[in-house]
């Protein structure tokens, strides 16, 4: 599939069906078709972006070589009845489906469709709006051979790497809802601030930008190396660590990560 332009079919153009049409179609690397039941989501794309856009998904499956499933768990079924056709015969053996779905696995994917159909499950992030997503995936055999090329279309919304699809759960849990999280602290510490007397906007650019250069220094050293290097012993973090901990901080986050999973395999059930 190197050379010529790889035809992607994205069905549903929501948050990651839009941020993946957004950044694709700023590279020439793509030919792209987009459906959604929404006109008003299409609309968007079809102007500017140099975008195919149906309300068919079966048209988008039948254009596409890769077919991008992103809507919510509940109705990929549905889609995927529709759009099998487009996978049967000699045309749809080279063809692949790509499920964003929490919690669908593979197997139940590839019985809605043709006997030996490829497909391949990703688990991406919010984060793929500004091109600094992460993302996660897995394939069946036969999606084996389609595997770097769906790796390139996520890496251009960030960051990608294969993993085994019985930690997709745990995954799902802590990448996939891990920046409503990370919202959710720096929320906490900017009403923290407020209630301490600090203007509401500068709380907030003091919370965003310690948020933003602390995930570039992760990048480079340990987190437990922060902590220690910003906690003078006997000084105000190690107060604050002490009343946090007390508080039940981290059994919070490891209880959280723990629900999550599970409500990803409930989701599979
Ligand atoms: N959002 C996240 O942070 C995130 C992170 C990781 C994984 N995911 C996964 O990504 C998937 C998509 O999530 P999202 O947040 O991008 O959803 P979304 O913003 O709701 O986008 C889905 C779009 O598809 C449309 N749609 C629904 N049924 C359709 C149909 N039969 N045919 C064509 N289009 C249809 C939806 O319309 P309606 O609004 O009317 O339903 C909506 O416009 C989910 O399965 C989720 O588990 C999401």
């Amino acid at each position: 599939m190197s050379g010529a332009a790889k035809k992607v079919g994205v069905v549903g153009a929501g948050k990651i069906g839009g941020s993946l049409i957004g950044r694709l179609s700023a590279s020439d690397g793509f030919d792209l078709t987009v459906s959604d039941i929404h006109a008003e989501q299409l609309e968007r794309f079809a102007t500017g972006y140099g975008v195919e856009t149906t309300s068919s998904n079966r048209e988008a499956a039948e254009a596409a070589q890769i077919l991008i499933v992103a809507v919510k768990p509940w109705d990929v079924g549905a889609i995927l009845d529709e759009v099998a056709p487009a996978f049967e015969g000699a045309d749809g053996a080279g063809k692949a489906v790509v499920s964003v779905a929490a919690g669908v696995p593979i197997g139940a994917i590839a019985r809605r469709l043709p006997e030996g159909a490829a497909v391949l499950r990703v688990m991406p992030n919010l984060c793929a709006a500004v091109g600094l997503g992460s993302a996660v995936v897995a394939t069946n055999e036969r999606g084996r051979e389609h595997l770097p090329v769906v790796m390139e279309i996520f890496r251009h919304v960030g960051d990608v790497m294969e993993l085994p699809e019985r930690l997709f759960d745990a995954a799902t849990a802590l990448h996939g809802s891990g920046p409503a999280y990370v919202a959710l602290f720096a929320d906490a510490l900017i009403q923290a601030g407020v209630r301490e007397g600090i203007p509401r906007d500068v709380a907030r650019r003091l919370v965003n930008q310690t948020i933003g250069g602390t995930s570039v220094l992760l990048k480079e050293r340990a987190a437990h190396q922060i902590r220690d290097e910003v906690m003078t012993p006997g000084g105000t973090t190690a107060a604050a660590f002490v009343a946090m901990e007390k508080a039940g901080f981290v059994a919070a986050v490891y209880d959280g990560i723990e629900a999550a999973t599970e409500q990803a395999r409930r989701l599979a059930e």
